[in-house]
Parts: structure tokens; C-alpha cells; sequence
């Protein structure tokens, strides 16, 4: 419907350039705007929710409280572009480009090798970029705290950190101390047997050749910005989308107004909490009130009482406003500022604590909120406003619970939070574990308060407060109201612990599962506080007067490690290679740490994926409709609301496609039944991205439910579900070696699965030509025959008028091989039957819907040895999870059996392996290809034996070691000189059996904190069963003004497979002055596994050449 207000103009900067748009629309993310509207791609689309930092760009606004530019960092990904009225917004295209000028954090990070796919590199310049506009040499700690929200899926973070210490003041990694000796050095080391000292680097780039940072040569803030900032308009700003109203105020009595009149509008601050909710649980809102104009709301004041936070505060303002308190109070009146400093430092990225409110925080009411619990105990007062006045709540248990009679009333908002100071007597802390130190939710979490009789160790007042163990923050208050008046001792303790049990229950089936661990949890937080709180009462001075005299319970050293938080340390790394030969001619790259061919672009954004490519005339796009049942019959498909809203095209199902619909018992469209949730039925064709997406919503299927359903690997064994035969290799005799040994040990090992999680989801763009049918295909994969032979069957269409082009991959890790085939050709069938150009980008949940990951396994093995750890008999049975279709599962069987002997001669031998279907998606190909969960099992059987024998297992894994050259298990001569060599050098180098004494001695001394360390070897047979599979091809142009064109058949994923080309073609023609690698294939090899297929086109490509 029309609004009959007309909608203002949104103005900001990007890039020093001003957006004046007339329709804003609120449901536009900046992400989307800079991608689609501005061109500028260099900004990445990962996850959609602030978690990958791939989005990342710098926003600087005028701050009106303290009248300063603030520059900080936010994910595109959730900032809708109505709340950037005012504000200035830097992408990674406007900090430089090899166009013009590179800016300093691009040319470093490119140079020391911190980018391989390149996928994640935008955001993490801007993540540093950032930092040093405000803080021109950070402190490593800084640096580590910029980056804590960007991931990176393959680089590692060694390189990427390395780039950044070196604006650092000061610096203790090893890159710093040049050519110097590294901390690896030292020690055993020194003493090295090997003597091969002199021929291994670690300098991997020059520092002195990177141009000097210069912060005056930085965009300054606009200075029409900063003249509407310092005359802020009063006026209320409206902004009409096609669904949704923006409305910002700019006077607290406006907002008040608006409360009245929209009620049930929520006020938007950071977007953290609503972005997420809208895309995961379809929450909207057609109405969005934007308080970000309010200064009132930014306010801080302090009393002798305690400080008043405004609820627009970031969490980031959060945090120095509180760090401020503590540097200026008295410890025992900062409690409970110093416990919520802790998770504040933890609480997701940086990013996110920029952009996120404490308003929206507290209000959001996350069952896993940080804050909120400590909060909570630290006797946290709401301060609220309404047009009818202000008022002040508690927030308490009934607030956190969202009871309507502790709750906000819908006209009222929440204006500030009023934190006490802790007094005399009182402790408070924060507890969380979470799977990493930063950027992940908390299992559980808790805030934890004491309050004890003057001078005494009886306790007055406890509150303690768990997140993460159901649906709200929880108060433990029935357990706290049983032990007032008791003493902190260890009968308290106990008694705690069965009463904290006992309330704080966590149902089996409860959200987010790992019930066992938290309930472990919820004990050992309450632990934990009991020894840091004894530990402060023990304190010379602390205690006046014990009642009876008695003395406090002492502490034993051995249980102190339980209050050891693991340090944040900034990660030490160094990356040791050999050097090439003095002799080699100093124009020959090969053997030299070279950066990465697309380095630069990669830091610049001006590297091309997929999806950067330009929207071509009359594109369309394309979105899937996925079952929602794991195993039923389609009973009917109902597309006519779909079809009549506004932008859609049409709908693709199974009767569109001309040619094959893919394999009889591996659809690529689902036509009568499904076989798991996320298989694809049909997929909608519309003008825009979200119209196609609504569109799907509005695809109506009905099922009829179909046993079994099955899921588990056990539960496919009972069913005799399986995709292929079994397979078996067998050496040696068995039966007999096991009636001959001193020992035998069976056991059973669970291996899970893993997601792929390359950066760049799953997307493809097929452009119909006019001519013969052809198409041109721009696709994200590994394998673009396999594309390019499953469009056409298909569409029933010749495979030479198919072009697949692969300029480079965002990362793969095995999932961009069989998948993008399927997209591919339903996208073509799109292009087929409308006419236009197809665009299908994967969303990240729509990804991991779809697509499968690695094979969890279940082995079960038997192992007969002698008392010596020798083995002489090893049986072993292996089931895979395959998911509802065969796909690659066939496979992954084979290699897991054919590489399970890892590398031990063991001389009878027995490998079964079987591939189980079940009711998900289907699971792929997958770095190691199945080599990880089976070696798993084999060393499980080692640490089993060595258990048993009393060894240590590298003394098991020695003992069974290939020696002398001997034939595999599958036939081929094996040498192990190479593999006991590095297995020496291994041991050497990372001084392992010093560490391994130094190991003991901690594990000893520290009941809690335990350490280990392990050296396993490795033999991984690179290539592929059949050798056909490893046929390559080089074209190579020598033009006529000596420059030249290498066309070849690998695929560039992030392993640099262009640079190694270009490495032969300079080190061995030099006479050559360009060398440029194209995506086109020739004929390609049959995979792009990184390896595999570096290692065949390089053969090729040299042996073709020269
Ligand atoms: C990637 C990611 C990681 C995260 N990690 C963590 C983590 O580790 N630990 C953790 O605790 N949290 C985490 N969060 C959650 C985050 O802390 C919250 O989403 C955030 O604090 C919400 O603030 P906001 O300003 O973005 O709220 P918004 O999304 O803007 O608003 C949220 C709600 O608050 C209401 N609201 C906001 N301000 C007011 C006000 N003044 N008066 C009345 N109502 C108001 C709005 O109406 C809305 O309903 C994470 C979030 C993301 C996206
Ligand atoms: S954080 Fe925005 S895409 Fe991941
Ligand atoms: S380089 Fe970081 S995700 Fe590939």
C-alpha cells in the first residue's frame, strides 16, 4: 500500500562520496546496498549475522556527548542503511587499491602471506584498518581484540596476526627479531643432532620494504557531516520501504510520542538482536522507531552510590566507561564493574560490541546473555520513561523471566541502567565457557554475588544467576534463600552444589542439548566461586573476627589452578621452510615464500568471486524451496500464492527439465518423495533476491510421513540401510595372528561430522547465449566438468556449448565438489525455460541446510599385540554416515580403508568399510577424504595397546612403524626413510620429550588444568585410485611481445595454484616477462583437491613447457 508521507532523504558518506537516497528502504542492509547498489563487492556476503566478520566496514560518526569523531568497526551484514543518517561509511575500496595507491594494512597482510582464498581478507583489513585510525600502534592485545570477530576459514590466523604486530609498539613474535634466534630455537634445539640449521628460514617478508603508515593520508570525517552534526536536526525522519517504516526522532518527548502511538514498534539500536531474529525466526516488524538521534540516551553520570548507564550506550562504551570506574574506584566498590569487564572482553566480536546496545541487551533477554546474570546479582535498577513520567524496576528474576507485571509497558522505553557500587564485605563475579575465548555464545554462564556479615565469613546476601541452562537467565534463589547464615566452608559448599543441582535442572531434551557438561558446569562455576571468594577472605587484613575461632578451610596449590583464567595471550608462531640453494638465480621464485598471486586484490577487494560479478541484463534470481521432513511422500505442490507475488517469474520444478533429472536414486529436483530435510523440491525465479526468497515462503507442499526414518549410523545397521557394497582389504591371516598374541583389545570409536565451511557459500550464475543454446556458466567449485557435465544432461544440450569459468573459489575443503553440479543445473533449467540469466547465491543457513559435510564414522576394532607393544593383528570395521544419496560415499569408503594402516607395517590385517544411508543430507567429500576418522580409529587402537603395555604411545607408534621398504596394504612399494626422518625431526625440534617431562610435572601440580601432548605420524597417499583421475593439460601462449597466457586445468581455492604456476613458468623460463593463469579449463583433472591438483598441473605445466 502507498504511504501517504513522502519519505525523507537519507544522507551518508561511502568512501568520502555522498548517498542522498530519496527511498531508503529500511529493509536494505548496508551490506546490500554497497554490494548491489554501489558496486563495491569488496565487502563480503558469509554468514548474514555478524559472526564472520567478512562483512566488516568502518563507520565514523559524530559523537554529541563527547563532541569527538568516533571511528569503529560494524558487519554490514546488520546495519540497515536508514541508521546511517549522518554517518561516514569506509569500505575496503576506499582505504586504498592497486589502482591508485595501496594503503599500508593491504600491502602487509597481502605480503605476509595472510590471505590464501582471499574470501575473509576485506573484512580483516577493515577490522585492522579500523583499530589504527584509532590507535595508530596498538598494543598486541589491541590487535588480537580488533580481530576477535573476523574468521578466517583456511590462511590460519598466524600470518594474518603477524601482519598486524608489525604496526605494534612492541612486538614478541618471532617475525620481529628478524633473522635472530626464535624461542623455538632454544633449548633442545640448540643442541640439535640434525645439524641442518643453516638451511631453514623464518623470514618470510621484509618488514623494512612496507611503506610507513601515515594516519595523516586518511579520509577525513565530511565536513558537511560534521556541520549537520553540530546543528542536529531536530525534526523527525521517516523512511518508507515497500514493508516497513523507519522513524527516527529527534527529541526524547518524539520518541515518547511514538511509543504511544506504535506500541508494539521495537526500538532499533544495534540491529544484533532484531537483524538475527528477522532472519532466522521471520520476526517482523512493520514499524521500526530509531532512537539513535536521542543524546539523552548516551548519558553517563555517577553518583557516591553508583553509575547510570544510558541505555544507547554500546557495549564497547560500555566497557571503557566501566574500565574508567574501576581505574578510579576503590577495589571493593568495583565488583561488580570489574566481573561484568570480563565478559565484556568476551562478549562476540569487536564489531558486534560497537554496534550492540546495553539498552538492547538487557531487553533482548538472551537465555545465553553475559550480562544479564551479572546484572542481575549486582542489583541492576532499570530506569524507565514513558510520556506519563519515569519510574524505576529492578532487574531481577521476574524481569529476566519477561513477567508482564515486572516488564516494560509497551508505551514505556528503557532510558538508562543504574549499576550500584559493591560495598565492604561483598563479592561478585562472571564465569562463561564457551567453545573459543571470543566470538562464541556461552554455554553456560553466570554472575555470582556474596554478601557477608560485617567482618565476618557468615553470609548475608547470595545471588547467583546462570545463562545458558533455559529459556531465560536463571536465578538460583530458592538455593540462595538455604544458605543465608550459613559460613563459607566446604559443608556450605556441598550443600550448594546438591541444592544448585537440584533447582537449576536442566531436562535431558533441553535447548542446545549438552545437558551432562552443564549441569557439570553449573557446579563448577559455584566452585570456582567459592575458591576465589576464599581466597580474597584469606587475604592478610580482610578479615576482622572469626565467630568461633576457627580458621578459614585452606586452599591446597593443586586446587588453585581452578582459578586460573586461560590468559588471552597473543598467539606465538613461526613457520620454518628450507632454503634454497645459494646457487639458484635470484630471479627464480621457486622454493621462495612468494605472495600469493592475488595477494593484493584479494586486500583491495578487487579480486572477482562469483558473486561480485555485475548483475547482467534481465538477470533474475533464484532461490530453493527445500523439504521440510526427513523421509515422506510428496502428496502435493501447491505454488499459486508464489506465483502471484509481486517479481516472481516463475517456479522450477522436476517437470521443467528437458534432459535427465539427475540419477534415479539421487534426484536433482525431488519428484514424489523426500529424502531428507533440505532436499530440494523446486526453486523460484523472481526479479530481486527478496522476492524470490519471500516467494518461497509462500510454496506450499504437503507430505505423508514414510518410515523408517533414519538418522544415526546404528540405526542404519539395524535397518540394513546402506548405499554400496562393502569393502574389504585384507593382508596377511588374521584369525591365526590373533591366537597368537599375548593380548587382544576390542573397543568402538564415534567420530562426528563437520561442516565445510568455506567462506563463500555455494553460488552460480548462468548467463543463456543467443546462439546454439550455449550458456555461460560462472560457478563456485572444485570441479567445473563435473558442472558442466551435469548441465548437460540435464538440459539434453552437447557439453561443448557449455563454458563453465572459474576465476577463483572462496574456499572448497572438499564441499565445492559434487554440490555446485546440482545448482548449476537447476539454475540452467531456470535460465533454459525463462530465458534470462540466473543467479543463485546461497544463503550461509540455506548452505548448511543443503548441503552435506564430512562422513561421522563408527568403527569398532579388535587388536591382538605382544607385551612389547608390537601388534601383529588388527581387524577393524568402519560404517560412514553417507546421507540419503550415494554422492561421494563410495569413495570415502575406499580411501578410508585403503589409508586406515596410516603408517604401520602391520602384517595381518583385516578393513571393512561400509557406507550407511540415512535420512540427511548428503554427505561429501571433505579434506582427507576419510583419512581423519579412520586413522582415528587405528591410533585409538595404538593408545589402546600402549594403555595396556604400560608404554607411552610414541613408543607403541615407533615400534609399529614402517622400516624398511615394504609393500602397503594396497600393493604399492613404500620407502619409509622419509617418514622416520621427519618423525625424528619432529621429535627434535619440538623437543618432545623434554615437554613431554614438563607436561607430567604440570599435570602433577595442577588437579584442575591438565595439559598434553602427542605426536602421531601421518602417510598420505596423494592422487586418486584410478589414474585417469589425474590426467592434466596446460595450453600455454607465448604472445609476440613476450608476454604469455597459461591456461590449465586447476582450480584456484585459496592454494595458490596460479602463483605455483607462475613460480615454474619464472624459475625456469626466464626469458618470459608476464605469466597470467586463466579459470578456463582444457580438460580438467578430476578434482581441484588442493594438493592432488597443484601437484598435476605443475608436472604437466613444467613437462609441457620445457
Ligand atoms: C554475532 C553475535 C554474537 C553475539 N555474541 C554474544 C555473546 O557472546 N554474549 C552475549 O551475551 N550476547 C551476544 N550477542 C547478543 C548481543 O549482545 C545482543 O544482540 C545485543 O546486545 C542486542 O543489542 P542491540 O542494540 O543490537 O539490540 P537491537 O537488536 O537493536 O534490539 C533488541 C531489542 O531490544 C529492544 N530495545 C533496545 N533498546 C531499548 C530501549 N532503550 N528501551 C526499550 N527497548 C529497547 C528493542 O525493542 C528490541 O526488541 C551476540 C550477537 C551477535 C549478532
Ligand atoms: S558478519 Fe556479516 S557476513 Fe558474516
Ligand atoms: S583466506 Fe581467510 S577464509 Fe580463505
Amino acid at each position: 500500500m502507498p504511504h501517504l508521507s513522502r519519505s525523507d532523504e537519507l544522507v551518508f558518506f561511502v568512501n568520502g562520496r555522498k548517498v542522498l537516497e530519496r527511498n531508503a528502504d529500511p529493509e536494505v542492509t548496508l551490506l546490500t546496498f554497497l554490494r548491489k547498489n554501489l558496486r563495491l563487492t569488496g565487502t563480503k556476503y558469509v554468514c548474514g549475522r555478524g559472526g564472520c566478520g567478512a562483512c566488516t566496514v568502518m563507520v565514523s560518526k559524530h559523537d554529541p556527548v563527547s563532541r569527538k569523531i568516533r571511528h569503529f568497526s560494524v558487519t554490514a551484514c546488520l546495519v540497515p542503511i536508514c541508521s546511517l543518517y549522518g554517518a561516514a561509511v569506509t569500505t575496503v575500496e576506499g582505504v586504498g587499491s592497486i589502482k591508485t595507491r595501496l594503503h599500508p594494512v593491504q600491502e602487509r597482510i597481502a605480503k605476509s602471506h595472510g590471505t590464501q582464498c582471499g574470501f575473509c581478507t576485506p573484512g580483516m583489513v577493515m577490522s585492522m584498518y579500523t583499530l589504527l585510525r584509532n590507535h595508530p600502534q596498538p598494543s598486541e592485545e589491541q590487535l588480537m581484540e580488533a580481530l576477535g570477530g573476523n574468521l578466517c576459514r583456511c590462511t590460519g590466523y598466524r600470518p594474518i596476526l603477524e601482519s598486524g604486530r608489525t604496526f605494534c609498539a612492541e612486538s614478541s613474535g618471532c617475525q620481529q627479531k628478524g633473522r635472530g634466534k626464535c624461542c623455538l630455537d632454544q633449548g633442545e634445539n640448540a643442541a640439535s643432532s640434525l645439524g641442518r640449521e643453516s638451511d631453514i628460514c623464518t623470514e618470510l617478508f621484509a618488514k623494512d620494504e612496507f611503506q610507513p603508515l601515515d594516519p595523516t593520508q586518511e579520509l577525513i570525517f565530511p565536513p558537511e557531516l560534521l556541520r549537520m552534526a553540530e546543528n542536529p536536526e531536530k525534526r523527525t525522519l521517516t523512511f518508507h520501504g515497500e514493508r516497513v517504516t523507519w522513524i527516527s526522532p529527534g527529541t526524547l518527548k518524539d520518541l515518547l510520542e511514538l511509543k504511544v502511538k506504535h506500541p508494539d514498534a521495537p526500538l532499533i539500536l544495534g540491529n544484533t538482536s532484531l537483524g538475527p531474529a528477522k532472519k532466522s525466526q521471520g520476526h517482523f516488524h512493520p514499524v521500526l522507531l530509531s532512537p539513535a538521534r536521542i543524546s539523552e540516551l548516551s548519558m553517563v553520570s555517577t553518583t557516591s552510590e553508583g553509575l547510570t548507564i544510558g541505555a544507547g550506550c554500546s557495549l564497547a562504551q560500555v566497557k571503557d566507561i566501566l574500565a574508567g570506574r574501576v581505574s578510579e574506584l576503590p577495589e571493593e566498590k568495583t565488583q561488580t564493574y570489574r566481573a561484568l569487564l570480563k565478559h565484556l572482553k568476551r562478549l562476540a566480536g569487536q564489531q558486534i560490541r560497537n554496534m550492540a546496545s546495553l539498552g538492547g541487551h538487557i531487553m533482548s533477554r538472551h537465555c545465553y546473555s553475559d550480562l544479564n546474570p551479572v546484572l542481575a546479582v549486582g542489583n541492576t535498577a532499570l530506569n524507565l520513561m514513558s510520556k506519563e513520567g519515569t519510574r524505576q524496576i529492578p532487574l531481577d528474576r521476574d524481569f529476566l523471566a519477561g513477567l508482564a507485571s515486572a516488564d516494560l509497558k509497551p508505551e514505556e522505553i528503557l532510558e538508562s541502567v543504574y549499576i550500584p557500587h559493591s560495598q565492604r564485605w561483598e563479592f561478585v563475579s562472571a564465569f562463561r565457557q564457551a567453545q573459543c575465548q571470543q566470538n562464541a555464545l556461552a554455554d553456560v554462564t553466570a554472575g555470582m554475588r556474596v554478601l557477608f556479615q560485617e567482618g565476618t565469613d557468615t553470609i548475608e546476601d547470595l545471588s547467583l544467576a546462570y545463562g545458558g541452562v533455559g529459556d531465560a537467565t536463571i536465578s538460583a534463589q530458592k538455593s540462595c534463600q538455604q544458605l543465608l547464615g550459613r559460613r563459607w566452608n566446604e559443608p556450605m559448599l556441598d550443600e550448594a552444589c546438591r541444592l544448585l543441582l537440584d533447582e537449576v535442572s536442566l531436562p535431558g531434551g533441553a535447548p542446545g542439548g549438552s545437558v551432562e557438561f552443564k549441569r557439570t558446569l553449573v557446579v563448577s562455576f559455584f566452585f570456582k566461586f567459592y575458591l576465589e571468594v576464599l581466597q580474597e577472605l584469606k587475604k592478610p587484613g580482610k578479615l576482622l573476627s572469626v565467630p568461633d575461632g576457627h580458621h578459614f578451610p585452606e586452599i591446597s596449590d593443586r586446587f588453585l589452578s581452578a582459578l586460573e583464567d586461560f590468559p588471552a595471550t597473543v598467539p606465538q608462531g613461526v613457520q620454518r621452510y628450507q632454503s634454497v640453494d645459494s646457487h639458484q638465480a635470484l630471479q627464480d621464485p621457486v622454493g621462495r615464500p612468494i605472495m600469493h598471486l592475488s595477494g593484493l586484490k584479494h586486500a583491495t577487494g578487487e579480486a572477482i568471486f562469483c558473486d561480485d560479478i555485475p548483475t547482467v541484463d534481465k538477470e533474475l534470481f533464484m532461490a530453493l524451496v527445500t523439504s521440510t521432513r526427513a523421509h515422506a511422500k510428496i502428496t502435493s505442490v501447491d505454488l499459486s500464492k508464489a506465483l502471484e507475488l509481486p517479481g516472481v517469474v516463475d517456479v522450477i520444478t522436476a517437470e521443467d527439465i528437458p534432459g535427465t533429472n539427475g540419477a534415479e536414486d539421487d534426484k536433482l529436483l525431488a519428484v514424489d518423495k523426500v529424502l531428507c530435510v533440505g532436499q530440494i523440491v523446486c526453486a523460484v525465479v523472481a526479479e530481486t533476491e527478496a522476492q524470490a526468497k519471500r516467494a518461497v515462503e509462500e510454496t506450499k507442499i504437503a507430505y505423508e510421513d514414510l518410515e523408517p526414518v533414519i538418522f544415526t549410523i546404528e540405526d542404519a545397521i539395524k535397518h540394513s540401510s546402506f548405499l554400496c557394497p562393502e569393502k574389504k582389504l585384507e593382508q596377511g591371516n588374521v584369525e591365526k595372528a590373533f591366537e597368537e598374541v599375548d593380548q587382544i583389545v576390542e573397543g568402538e570409536v564415534h567420530v562426528g561430522g563437520q561442516e565445510h565451511f568455506y567462506m563463500e557459500t555455494q553460488r552460480v550464475l548462468v548467463i543463456p547465449k543467443t546462439e546454439d543454446k550455449e550458456l555461460d556458466i560462472y560457478v563456485s567449485t572444485q570441479d567445473p566438468a563435473h558442472v558442466q557435465k551435469t548441465v548437460s544432461s540435464t538440459l539434453n544440450i552437447p557439453i561443448n556449448r557449455i563454458t563453465c569459468h572459474v576465476k577463483r573459489v572462496g574456499g572448497g575443503f572438499g564441499g565445492k565438489v559434487g554440490r555446485p553440479a546440482v545448482l548449476g543445473a537447476i539454475a540452467a533449467v531456470g535460465a533454459n525455460k525463462t530465458g534470462y540469466p540466473i543467479r543463485l547465491v546461497l544463503d550461509r543457513e540455506d548452505d548448511m541446510l543443503i548441503t552435506g559435510g564430512r562422513h561421522p564414522l563408527f568403527g569398532k576394532y579388535k587388536v591382538g599385540f605382544m607385551n612389547s607393544g608390537r601388534i601383529r593383528a588388527l581387524d577393524i570395521e568402519c560404517f560412514i554416515n553417507g546421507g540419503c544419496t550415494l554422492d561421494d560415499s563410495e569413495l570415502v569408503t575406499e580411501f578410508l580403508i585403503l589409508k586406515m594402516e596410516n603408517a604401520y607395517k602391520i602384517h595381518n590385517l583385516r578393513f571393512w568399510g561400509r557406507a550407511c544411508m540415512t535420512n540427511l543430507p548428503s554427505n561429501t567429500a571433505f579434506r582427507g577424504f576419510g583419512f581423519p576418522q579412520g586413522t582415528l580409529v587405528t591410533e585409538s587402537c595404538i593408545t589402546a595397546v600402549a594403555a595396556k603395555c604400560g608404554l607411552l604411545p610414541e613408543k607403541v607408534r615407533e615400534k609399529n612403524m614402517y622400516k624398511t621398504v615394504d609393500k602397503t596394504i594396497y600393493k604399492q612399494a613404500f620407502n619409509p626413510e622419509p617418514l622416520i626422518r621427519c618423525w625424528n625431526e619432529c621429535l627434535d625440534k619440538s623437543s618432545f620429550h623434554s615437554r613431554r617431562m614438563q607436561v607430567a610435572e604440570f599435570n602433577k601440580k595442577n588437579y584442575w588444568r591438565k595439559r598434553g601432548l602427542a605426536v602421531v605420524p601421518m602417510k598420505f597417499s596423494v592422487g586418486f585410485a584410478a589414474t585417469s583421475f589425474h590426467q592434466a593439460a596446460a595450453l600455454v601462449h607465448i604472445y609476440t611481445d613476450g608476454s604469455v597466457l597459461v591456461t590449465h586445468g586447476g582450480n584456484e581455492l585459496g592454494q595458490g595454484i596460479h602463483t605455483k604456476m607462475l613460480q615454474v613458468l619464472l624459475g625456469q623460463g626466464q626469458g618470459f616477462r608476464t605469466a597470467v593463469a586463466v579459470e578456463t579449463p582444457v580438460r580438467h583433472p578430476w578434482s581441484a583437491g588442493a594438493a592432488p591438483c597443484s601437484l598435476t598441473c605443475c608436472r604437466t605445466f613444467s613437462a609441457f613447457l620445457f
